[in-house]
């Protein structure tokens, strides 16, 4: 995607805007959305912060329980059990993550996503912070120029972040198998399998994914199947605001709840088992 850089006699500040010196004529609490993105974000991102760093609390063993901000653990300072893919990476030093190669993939999903750029422009830089309030630049470029243009890599993060949805999928799965053997319904387990329902149904409602099944079709009455998938995908898309947030606070949620359960902060509630030990 690339965009024009609109020049001052086109901006906010152009010399066919009415000159008005008030910020904004709004008298409704526009500021309200954009103050709650920010703090929620705000929240989030040093919440995640802090438990990658942390390196303990993150699996529980009996319940095989595996929060989603270290999965996969590749490394060799992974606790005992929590590899399911084994241990391709040495050691880390303690200042190192242990999500070290996940974190950026997670992050760079959600940073480039087309929402949340909406909604971190908004809130951040204030560009603007609402419709009709005047931004505190007086120069407008758009995602044209770097930083920003590297949004333009959402689709590669999708990419990347589509696997690691596929191991997501399968710790989802491995919680309700626990070490000992059997089947167990614990409440972490249902967090999980709701957790990774929200993040497929976010990463499939990604524009990017709306894209890959038919973006490029000239003519839909040709390619029938594809443009049902394309049908299906572009319902969800009209929601993807929606999948963004819940996704999000669902893997907050659920990694807290790891991390109390593994703390022995609060037990599993066991809601159904059988054959486990
Ligand atoms: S547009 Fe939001 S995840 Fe792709």
């Amino acid at each position: 995607m690339t965009t024009t850089a609109p020049t001052r006699s086109t901006g906010a500040a152009g010399s066919g805007r009415a000159a008005i010196s008030a910020r904004t004529l709004r008298t409704d609490r526009w500021w309200l959305s954009p103050l709650t993105v920010a703090v929620v974000l705000g929240v989030f991102l040093g919440y995640a912060t802090v438990r990658i760093f942390m390196r303990s609390h993150y699996w529980v063993d009996e319940y095989r329980y595996l929060t989603p901000l270290y999965s996969p653990c590749l490394s060799d300072s992974c606790v005992p059990g929590s590899s399911h893919f084994g241990t391709p990476l040495p050691e880390f030093p303690l200042a190192l993550p242990l999500p070290l190669l996940i974190f950026p993939i997670i992050g760079g999903f959600r940073l480039t996503c087309y929402y949340y750029r909406k909604a971190g422009y908004r809130a951040f830089l204030l560009s603007p912070a609402a419709c009709a309030v005047r931004e505190p630049a007086g120069k407008y470029t758009g995602e044209s120029r770097f930083p920003l243009v590297l949004q333009n890599g959402h689709r590669y993060f999708f990419y990347l972040a589509s696997l690691l949805l596929l191991v997501n999928t399968y710790d989802a799965v491995l919680a309700f198998l626990p070490s000992g053997g059997g089947f167990r319904v614990g409440i972490g387990s249902l967090l999980l399998l709701a957790m990774v329902t929200a993040l497929w149904l976010y990463s499939l409602s990604c524009h990017a994914c709306r894209h890959i099944f038919g973006g490029r079709l000239k003519h839909f009455s040709r390619h029938p199947v594809q443009y049902w998938f394309w049908t299906q995908v572009s319902k969800l898309n009209g929601r993807h605001m929606q999948f963004a947030w819940v996704s999000l606070l669902l893997v907050m949620i659920a990694d807290f709840y790891i991390l109390s359960v593994a703390a022995d902060w609060i037990p599993d509630v066991a809601l159904i088992e059988v054959g486990t030990n």
